[in-house]
């Protein structure tokens, strides 16, 4: 027997349109889906239809219509936004950069990519191995095995430096499966930076005692890997692009801050499958240090998958935008982003964004915390794919959502867990009536989507 039963869909616009945040929901970007409680999985139609274009669906499917209601939203391009303000005067900070040839600025903004990306342009043209834990379904929003929502401005890299930019940012909202708290979302918005180099470019200032240019090279054979350089090139030529990258970004910091007198910074070593070497950039607020972007020398066969390898070196880097308009206008909490409530809006309703602005909170709603236990019938659950169901049903409500307690039952041969779900909204006091229908449909749905039991 093969009973159908509707999934979610109704109830998560329902949930959304309390909390009034659907404004920009598009019509083409609704779904029928169903579910089959016996495969226990939600059941895809043969397409999608996503901003008018149809999308082959197979097992690797796994958006949902809270991601999709969010598509075309474009936050960092909305007058006024927190994000709009941010990213202007990231904007401001490099358009003054002047290629000193031509007095043009020396970087590109481009702004307005699609966030629908291919595999290929997200993970292969960047040299993610095939096995990397980045590529996994558990962490990404894959509309089929080819096709994915971008997990970061980094998939446009390749096919910006091929359209022929040296010097570019790529700012959008990227989508990753994540934990739920206040400084996590499944959306949120990078700003990618690429520099490229030539020899001339690199060595112009780099003058002998005889003021004549040094012969300085990018590239030698023979050249080592280690932890300070790829193989190929020379490590004078590396030192100058890190030196150019690192001055950038605190650059781009003091600007951002300008009371950085009192701004520590910090660089960590990291590691990221397109750039070597690689590092994190911190700084120090309130004795709390916050990792703001990753950054590194430009993978060499990143640059030949581009059409440059031969001839330029490069540096890159990735930093996230919300976790700086956080810390930058005091904002708690990242769902307030996404906020259409005007107590929230009406405070960055400014021309100039260079403005310094403090986020006052309109009012501190209470919380509501409702535990959730149960036993499951067969396989352990994915706090993943839980955290993605909660959400998917209660929206914005969901504060936060823990896994609290787990154990293995020998005699019954089940797992048991137990999550605690975070109930508030950033703009009402929420009922309890309200709150547990809300829990019980969350419930009915994790008995329906993982076979559990709940206690
Ligand atoms: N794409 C990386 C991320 O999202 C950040 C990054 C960009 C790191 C460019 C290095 C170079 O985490």
């Amino acid at each position: 027997m093969r009973i159908l039963n509707r999934l979610l869909i109704q109830s998560t616009f329902r949930y959304h349109y309390r909390t009034n945040t659907v404004k920009a929901q598009k019509k083409s970007n609704t779904f029928n889906l169903e579910y089959d409680p016996i495969k226990q999985t939600i059941i895809y139609p043969p397409e999608l239809l996503i901003n008018n274009k149809n999308y082959p669906t197979d097992s690797w499917t796994n958006v949902n219509p809270h991601i999709l209601s969010r598509l075309g939203q474009n936050l960092h391009r909305q007058k006024n936004h927190p994000l709009y303000h941010l990213t202007n005067r990231i904007r401001q900070y490099f358009y003054q950069q002047k290629d000193p040839r031509k007095q043009s600025p020396k970087f590109s903004i481009i702004d307005n990519l699609s966030p629908i990306v291919t595999v290929q342009q997200n993970f292969d043209s960047i040299c993610t191995p095939n096995d990397h834990v980045s590529r996994t379904k558990s962490m990404n929003y894959y509309i089929n095995k080819d096709t994915l929502f971008r997990a970061h401005t980094s998939a446009h890299q390749v096919d910006l430096i091929r359209s022929g930019l040296n010097a570019f940012l790529c700012i959008g909202d990227v989508y990753r499966r994540d934990s739920i708290d206040p400084t996590h979302y499944p959306i949120f918005h990078q700003c990618e930076g690429v520099q490229l180099f030539n020899k001339e470019e690199l060595f112009m200032e780099n003058r002998n005692v005889r003021g004549e240019k040094d012969n300085l090279q990018i590239f030698a054979s023979n050249e080592y890997r280690d932890a300070t350089k790829q193989e190929g090139h020379t490590l004078e030529a590396v030192k100058l692009v890190e030196a150019s990258l690192k001055q950038t970004i605190t650059d781009l910091f003091k600007t951002l801050f300008p009371n950085a007198a009192t701004l520590n910074s910090r660089w960590i070593d990291a590691t990221f499958p397109f750039t070597h070497p690689s590092w994190e950039y911190e700084i120090e607020i309130d004795g709390k240090w916050y990792e703001l972007l990753g950054c590194g020398i430009i993978e060499q066969s990143v640059l030949e998958n581009s059409g440059l390898g031969k001839d330029y070196i490069g540096w890159a880097f990735g930093l996230g935008l919300e976790r700086i308009a956080m810390i930058m206008y005091g904002i708690p909490d990242i769902r307030l982003f996404w906020s259409t409530d005007s107590g929230f809006l009406s405070q960055f309703q400014f021309e100039d964004s260079t403005r310094p602005v403090q986020y006052k909170p309109v009012s501190a709603y209470p919380q509501c915390i409702n535990d959730l236990s149960m036993w499951m019938n067969k396989t352990r659950i994915d706090p993943l794919d839980l955290y993605d169901l909660v959400r998917s049903i209660g929206g914005d409500l969901i504060e936060q959502v823990l896994l609290i307690d787990e154990f293995y039952h020998e005699k019954k041969d089940k797992h048991s867990q137990t999550y605690r779900i975070i109930y508030r909204s950033m703009d009402r006091t929420l009922t309890k009536n309200e709150i547990n229908m809300i829990h019980k449909d969350i419930e009915n749905h994790c008995q329906k989507q993982f076979d559990v039991e709940i206690r």
